[in-house]
Formats: C-alpha cells, structure tokens, sequence
C-alpha cells in the first residue's frame, strides 16, 4: 500500500489559453478529491496530460510524451495516467488502443466528470492492476451538463491575472483548423454569471482580467441575442477595480465601428488587438473560408490606427496552405508589411483530420513551407526591431509583474500592449510598476524601474 502521500497529482498543460484555464479547473477538482499537487512529474502518483491538436506537431508530442510516461510507469505501477484536452476529445479511443497503460481519457466538455472517473478507478486499492470497468476509461461525449467553465477554480494559476470564459467552441469552419470538432459548438455563459465571475476575482484582488473563448467576439447572451460581446465588454471595463481587460480570441470579422470605438475610449481595456490574418491572398482566404478579404482586413487595421489611441496589433499567419503560389504568399508578406503587427504567431499549414482542407491535396512541398515561413519570421524580426525602437525607447510604461525573467536575475512583467519587460527589481507577481525603457530587442524590451511615479505611462 502506498503510504500518506500517496495522492499527488501532476498535470502537463499544452496548448491555448482555454487550456491553461482548464487545467485550473481540473486542479481544484482534484485539490477538492483530496489530492496535493506534487512538486515535478517523478513524484506524482496522477498524471494528467492536457493536450493540444491544432497542429500535427502538437498531436504526434502526446504520442511521444506517453511513450515516456510508459517507461515511468513501469518502475511504479500504482501510477495513474489520465490524457484530457483536445487529442483526448479527437481520438480518445486510439490513445487507449496504442496507450495500454493510460488509465482514462476525458474529453474537453467532460471534465466534471474526472471525480467520477477516479471513483471508478478506485485508487485506494490499487497497486497497478488495470481498471476492473474498461467502460469507465474514456469520455468524451459533448454531453448536455455542465460545461468546463461553469467548474469552480478553486486556486487560480496566476496571482496577477483572472481568466474568465465567456464562451466556449467555434460555429465558424476554417477549412483548416480542427477546433470546432475538439471543443464543440459555440456555447455561451450567461452574462450575469461571466459578471458574477468578474466581480468575484476583483474582490480576491484581481486587477486583470481575461475574458476567454474559441471566438469571443462572436459572443452573445445565451437568452438575449441583443447583449453581445460590445455589451458585456462594457459592463466589464464599467467595474472601475479593474486595470486591464484583456480578451482571446478574437475573430477580425466581428470588430464592429462600436467595438474599435469602445476599446479606443475605455483606458482599463488593454490597447493590444489579436487580429488573426492567415493570410494575405484574397483566393487563399476564400480557400481557407476566414470570412474576410484582404482589402476589408486592411481597412480594418485602418480603423484601428485612426481612432486616436494606440493599439498593439497581433496576428496568426499560415503558410503553405493547399494552393498558395508564390504570388499568394508575396500578398502576405506586403499586407504584413503595411499592417506593421508588433507580434505574429506563424506556422506551417498542417493537415488535420476532419477538416474540409483535409480532403485536398497538400500541394505546398514542406521545404517550401519552411522556407516561406523563415522568409515571413524574419521579415517580422525586422519590423519588430524598428516598431519596439520607435515606439517603446527611451519610455516609460506600466508594467504589471507576472514573475521572473528566465534566468532568475530580473522581475519580468507585460505592458499594456502585452510587450514582455524585464528589469532590475524584487516586486512580486501583481505589482504594477513604472518602467523607462532602455533597450529593445525583437521579442522583449528592457528597462529600469523608476521610483518617484511621477510618470505618466505613454498611452493609458
Ligand atoms: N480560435 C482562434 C484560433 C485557434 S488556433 C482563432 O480563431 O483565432 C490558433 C492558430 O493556429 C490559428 O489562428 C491558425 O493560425 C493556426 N492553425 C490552426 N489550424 C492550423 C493548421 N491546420 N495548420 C497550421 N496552423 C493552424
Ligand atoms: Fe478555428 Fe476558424 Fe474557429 Fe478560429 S474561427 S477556432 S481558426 S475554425
Ligand atoms: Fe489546441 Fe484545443 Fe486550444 S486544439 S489551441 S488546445 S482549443
């Protein structure tokens, strides 16, 4: 029999945001099932791997990871091996096929139910004896009760930042991307509850905030279609506790003349916008079925740049989508170059199943992906380099503290426009401090802390 501390629990979180968020919800599930969470993975007597399949890299890393896991298992056969998250939900059965030794698998609106699972397994008399009910072993039906956003986080993973989910899943069909089959249709919070939420962890101390979703701008209440994502983002920023309002992800399509208005007018919205391209080509864009042009989602950058305050604009870019030529991805890289984004997350396209692009052709030979991408990522580097020099040398900003920078030495924190800021300083995780910039780099900016706030901040 293992002895006292025996439930420790370990979770690995890959992925979005939604997943870190659920990984949150998981752990208070599991804090209140009377586990404690174990200081690295080796101690563990559960591991849980909270998994991501938007790309095939993401999807093959669980494969690899419970490859290892298997080997661990081996010199402790008690151990409990749990896969949740979006590979979980796409293809749960192969996993306990090719994974004989995962115990359960839990899809993404099942979570609820881990508690019940672990019943099942009934840990207490276990000393590596497979489940007796292999039926208990998988869940991953979108089941009609209560969704992963309405489970109580009893400990939030950040001291300086509220995740909220005001909606769930995607109705849109990018004919690339899996995730409106791993997380569902679009299921959306009533308002008065995200609301309730929100004032909770203002009342814990909160000072931002960030509103979560597959599509938040798609956002509606459930029962009255007229409050949508402009109404509930100004009933939030109307709670004057909050500092910084912050919301992922967004799609281009939905940012109304109102909703720019409200985000230029409202301080305690943060000024950084996540505005997904894929891409630049009018003919990829109808492929990809992202709902805008090229011409309208540089408007759209327009309307941004002229509404008097500055925002930090941020995209996601794919290249090598079936049938891009190399005039395709020349119109990329001039609508990149005029739209001056401070941050891009690129990738190579890859294939996913259940995807209409998963019926045509590959056509983009990888080297060419690569090559594509390199091209675009440096190209990015570059307007990195002079916009971080332009805008943020040489100035003061406000900084709130996440935690340390990578080697110990520097507090390391974000500015409003979500730009990465190390300096000399021993405040924790929540403090807000004024920073002078003193030298930029292409993914980070440095400065020194100034004492006598006397300062005002650039753009709040
Ligand atoms: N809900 C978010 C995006 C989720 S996926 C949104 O709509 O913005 C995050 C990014 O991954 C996407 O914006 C896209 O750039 C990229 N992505 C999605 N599917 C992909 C695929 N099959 N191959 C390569 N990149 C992909
Ligand atoms: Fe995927 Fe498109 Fe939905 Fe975003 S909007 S989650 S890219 S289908
Ligand atoms: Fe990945 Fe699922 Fe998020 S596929 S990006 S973890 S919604």
């Amino acid at each position: 029999m293992p002895g006292m501390n025996y439930r420790q629990f370990y979770i690995e979180t890959h992925g979005c945001q939604m997943n870190e968020h659920d990984t949150e919800k998981i752990r208070g599930l599991l804090l209140q099932y009377g586990f404690l969470p174990a200081s690295g993975m080796e101690d563990a007597d559960l591991i849980l791997l909270n998994t991501c399949s938007v790309r095939e890299k993401a999807s093959h890393k669980v494969f690899s990871r419970l490859g290892e896991l298997r080997i661990l298992k081996k010199g402790k056969p008690g151990l409990v091996i749990g896969v949740a998250g979006c590979v979980a939900q796409q293809e749960g059965k192969r996993i306990l096929k090719k994974a004989p030794h995962v115990d359960f698998v839990v899809g993404t609106h099942q979570y609820h139910s881990i508690p019940d699972i672990l019943d099942g397994l009934s840990l207490a008399d276990r000393a590596g004896v497979p489940p007796k009910e292999p039926s208990g072993r998988i869940r991953t039906a979108f089941a009609k009760g209560p969704s992963p956003a309405e489970i109580k986080e009893i400990e939030r993973g950040t001291p300086y930042r509220a995740n909220i989910t005001i909606m769930e899943g995607c109705n849109k069909k990018c004919s690339y991307c899996i995730v409106p089959y791993t997380r569902g249709r679009e299921m959306n919070r009533p308002a008065d509850i995200i609301l309730a939420d929100v004032r909770e962890a203002v009342d814990q101390g909160y000072s931002e905030i960030q509103l979560l979703g597959q599509t938040v701008t798609s956002y509606h209440d459930p029962t009255e279609e007229t409050f949508s994502f402009l109404s509930l983002l100004r009933e939030v920023s109307n709670e004057s506790r909050i500092r910084r309002i912050r919301f992922v992800s967004p799609h281009p399509i939905n940012f109304t003349d109102e909703l720019i208005s409200l985000i230029a007018e409202r301080e305690n919205i943060c000024n950084q916008v996540h505005l997904p391209l894929q891409s630049g080509s009018d003919k990829i864009l109808r492929k990809m079925r992202r709902l805008h042009s090229r011409e309208w989602y540089l408007d759209l950058i327009g309307k941004f740049r002229d509404n008097g305050r500055h925002i930090a604009l941020s995209t996601d870019i794919i290249t090598g989508f079936p049938g891009e030529s190399d005039q395709d991805f020349e119109e990329t890289l001039e609508v990149v170059r005029e739209a001056r984004f401070e941050q891009m997350f690129s990738f190579k396209y890859s294939v996913r199943p259940y995807t209409e692009a998963s019926e045509w052709e590959d056509s983009v030979p990888e080297e060419i992906k690569s090559e594509r991408l390199a091209r675009l990522q440096e190209l990015q580097k570059n307007i990195q380099i002079e916009e971080h020099r332009k805008l943020y040398a040489g100035k003061v900003f406000e900084v709130l503290v996440e935690g340390r920078s990578r080697d110990g030495k520097l507090a390391s924190g974000r500015t409003t426009t979500n730009k990465v800021v190390n300096f000399e300083s021993e405040e924790p995780p929540g403090a807000y401090v004024k920073v002078k910039i003193e030298k930029t780099s292409p993914n980070s900016l440095y400065g020194r802390e100034i004492i006598t706030s006397m300062v005002q901040p650039e753009w709040s």
